[in-house]
């Protein structure tokens, strides 16, 4: 019987574009659910904008938008990412669909006749200018601890101390610039501190659905210290008006808070899908989204990165099983990715490598599907992209090891043998018998999501056959008379043992294989099929050049920074500015204020000495 998987990856916030962070996991992910594919297993692959919260709805009204344009806006930019890099989602869905409205609601209100709901009041500050409560990013003041200036309210960017907004000095709305005052509104929770929560999860994270080094960090939060502190406390699942979010039921003026309804849209993303009729169309799958979602032989797998372990170990287990739902079958925690050594990536901005200008400069995006997965475990470690690893491993590895053995065998065969494969000998097919030994082991690798040590023990079946091929020198059995069987038989091996190795790498390098199956004429790769020979007087289409090797050019291309002349960028490199966080948006009347004038920058130099000037002389 071939598994069900419902497989999603992190709903990214809509509020900018995929920065390479977010590649990085749908390639982990999309790897995976190709794996599976080709097992002969059903997947449903989904995703969507997470919509909802403070944050988009400010940037919304910033960019003179509806929270609902702005948020589609972002959402017409997904596709050149996703098919750039050969992601294979089933369908794309958003956290403001009627779906999600209406689970997220089903589910609160179980959660509430379960008696999981508690409404407290919460004492926050308050913008009057904006009339609205403030998200503690949205506050910022003096730190109470070293007395910086303009830092957020949670935490010193100059001290590193963390900190209540209330504990701020001088206090000032980011949004206004108005002194916020402090104002209690009702709050609703989900009663965490519930003895039937925390019973209950401390079984379902300690079950073996957690990797376990997860499984371990997640013990300390169950545990409270001598004071009776720590612990699982109530979350807070209410915000209030304005918000864009979904209204709570029964609760006028009240709103989810955004990571309440967003795990619920990877149910909400799923059940638009069956709406659509994909997985009919796809695997004649004859039930609703109800029953499907419900059925202990669906395996439920969310890939997510580690900073939000915490939500979908706690907060959404517990919310599905009490309001008597199925919990995932696994969560997958991944590192984060860093480039050249770079700092942790902002997570709004993202820095270092462009996904798009990547493309753009034509870049083959399994360059990066490759060097990435050569680098992913199953652990969630961080991991770094690094430009002269990066060249090296694309170049050696997969030019110099894989490709390189089609390139040198396909020509004979076709010039020489009118394309049709020949006899295998002993020797050839000891070789072949070795390839078909380990694959099975390799494919067991890539189910672990063990995709570097997979990769390593392909990249170890590639250096025998070049072995074999350096053993055997087709080029020169190609030059003497009376070796034209010797030649067949060589340059056979050779591609059949391609055609093993391909397979392997298929989840990794979907669209490669695609033109190997095209360049073969054979059917779409299984992992079964790596099991049989093509055989004897199988027909081969004409060889093409399948890969070409990363130009430093290109790198460099890919990490200069924005056209700066010279000397700006010189200026730039030694101070690094430009990491700081935009001031608030002036209004019109202070712009009018300005005296504006345009002129033409004739030159542009550092000012010695100091890290912000520029002199700038104009025309
Ligand atoms: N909207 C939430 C997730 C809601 S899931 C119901 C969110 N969005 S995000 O856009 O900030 O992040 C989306 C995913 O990208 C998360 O899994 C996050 O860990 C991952 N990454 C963000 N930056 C990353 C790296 N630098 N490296 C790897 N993954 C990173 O969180
Ligand atoms: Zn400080």
């Amino acid at each position: 019987m071939p598994r069900q998987l419902f497989v999603t990856t992190a709903l990214p916030y809509a509020n900018g574009h995929f920065h390479i962070g977010h590649i990085m996991e749908y390639i982990q992910a999309d790897i995976w659910v190709r794996f599976q594919r080709m097992q002969g297993n059903q997947v449903h692959f989904v995703g969507a904008d997470d919509a909802h919260g403070a944050p988009i709805m400010i940037a919304a009204e910033k960019a003179g938008k509806t929270p609902q344009q702005f948020v589609a806006d972002i959402a017409a930019g997904r596709k050149p990412y996703l098919d750039g890099f050969h992601i294979s989602f089933d369908h794309w869905s958003s956290t403001d669909s009627p779906e999600n409205h209406a689970l997220s609601k089903e589910i609160y209100l179980a959660l509430r006749a379960a008696g999981l709901i508690a409404i407290k009041p919460v004492e926050q500050f308050f913008d009057p200018e904006k009339g609205m409560f403030l998200p503690d990013r949205f506050i910022k003041g003096e730190c109470p601890k070293c007395g910086a200036k303009d830092q957020y309210g949670d935490s010193c960017e100059v001290c590193g101390a963390v900190y209540a907004p209330t504990e701020l000095k001088n206090p000032f709305s980011a949004l206004s610039g108005a002194t916020p005052v402090m104002k209690t509104s009702d709050h609703y929770f989900f009663k965490l501190s519930d003895p039937r929560c925390g019973e209950f999860l401390q079984t379902w994270t300690q079950d073996g659905k957690l990797q376990p080094e997860v499984a371990n960090k997640i013990k300390e939060w169950f545990t409270k210290d001598e004071n009776g502190e720590g612990g699982l406390g109530d979350w807070d699942i209410s915000r209030d008006a304005p918000y864009f979010g979904i209204e709570i039921p029964d609760a006028p003026g009240k709103y989810f808070y955004v990571w309440l309804d967003a795990p619920i849209g990877y149910l909400a993303s799923l059940k638009s899908y069956f709406a659509s009729g994909g997985p009919k169309e796809r695997y004649g799958e004859l039930r609703g989204f109800d029953e499907f979602i419900a059925d202990p032989v669906v395996e439920q797998v969310h890939f997510i990165g580690k900073d939000i372990t915490y939500f979908h170990t706690l907060f959404w287990p517990a919310m599905l099983h009490f309001s008597g739902r199925k919990t995932p079958n696994n969560v997958f925690v991944h590192g984060f990715l860093t480039v050249n050594n770079g700092e942790k990536m902002s997570k709004s901005r993202g820095t270092g490598l462009d996904p798009l200008k990547y493309l753009s400069l034509g870049m083959n995006p399994e360059w990066l599907r490759y060097y990435l997965a050569a680098k992913l475990n199953g652990r969630n470690e961080d991991i770094d992209f690094n430009a002269d690893d990066f060249m090296a491993r694309v170049n050696s590895d997969l030019i110099g090891k894989y490709i390189n053995i089609a390139s040198r065998a396909a020509g004979f065969i076709s010039k020489r043998f009118g394309g049709a494969l020949g006899e295998v000998s002993a020797d050839g097919d000891a070789l072949l018998d070795h390839l078909r030994t380990v694959a099975p082991s390799v494919i067991e690798l890539l189910a672990e999501r063990e995709y570097g040590k997979a990769l390593r023990e392909t990249m170890l079946l590639a250096d025998r056959v070049n072995a074999y091929v350096d053993q055997n020198k087709p080029w020169e059995l190609a030059k003497q008379d009376g070796m034209e069987c010797r030649l067949h038989d060589v340059c056979t091996t050779c591609i059949e043992a391609f055609r093993v190795l391909t397979i392997l790498l298929k989840p990794v390098l979907p669209a490669l294989a695609a033109q190997v199956e095209a360049f073969l004429k054979v059917e779409p790769f299984t992992f079964a099929s790596a099991q049989v020979m093509l055989g004897q007087g199988h027909a081969i289409g004409e060889y093409k050049h399948l890969m070409q090797r990363v130009d430093i050019k290109q790198l460099e291309a890919l990490f200069e920074p924005p056209a700066l002349t010279n000397q700006a960028q010189e200026a730039t490199e030694s101070v690094a500015p430009g990491g700081e966080e935009l001031a608030p948006t002036i209004t019109i009347d202070d712009f009018t204020k300005i005296d504006l004038r345009i002129a033409l920058i004739v030159n542009c130099e550092a000012v010695e000495g100091s890290t912000k000037l520029l002199r700038l002389t104009l025309d």
